[in-house]
C-alpha cells in the first residue's frame, strides 16, 4: 500500500494514513528507516499522527504516553497496551506499508 512520497515525511516525523476505515501511523526515523503501526493510541484512541517522534518513540499528544515505533511497545505511562506494527519500506521515492494481515 502506497502511503506518501518520501519528501512528505521528514526524518523523526510521523504521518497519518487512512485505509478501509482504519487509521495508521507511518514513521520515518534517522537513517532513512521506516516503520508503521496502528494510528490510534491504545490509551484514549487519539490520533498519533498529531504526536511527536522522540528518540525512536511516538509520544501521544493527549497524555504524553510513549510507544517504541520500531516494536510498538508501550514504554511510558499511561499507555500499557502495545501498538500493532506493520512492515514499512521505501521503494524509490515512495513509502509503502504492508497491512495485508
Ligand atoms: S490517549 Fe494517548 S496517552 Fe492517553
Amino acid at each position: 500500500m502506497e502511503v506518501c512520497n518520501v519528501e512528505d515525511l521528514d526524518e523523526e516525523d510521523v504521518i497519518g494514513f487512512d485505509y478501509n476505515g482504519q487509521r495508521y501511523a507511518v514513521y520515518r526515523l534517522a537513517g532513512d528507516a521506516y516503520y508503521a503501526s496502528n494510528g490510534l493510541c491504545t490509551h484514549g484512541g487519539v490520533d498519533l499522527a498529531g504526536g511527536l517522534v522522540l528518540n525512536g518513540c511516538i509520544e501521544c499528544p493527549k497524555h504524553n504516553g510513549r510507544f517504541d515505533v520500531t516494536t510498538g511497545k508501550a514504554v511510558k505511562r499511561p499507555v500499557r497496551i502495545d501498538l500493532k506494527t506493520y512492515p514499512a519500506e521505501r521503494r524509490g521515492g515512495k513509502v509503502f506499508i504492508n497491512i495485508a494481515d
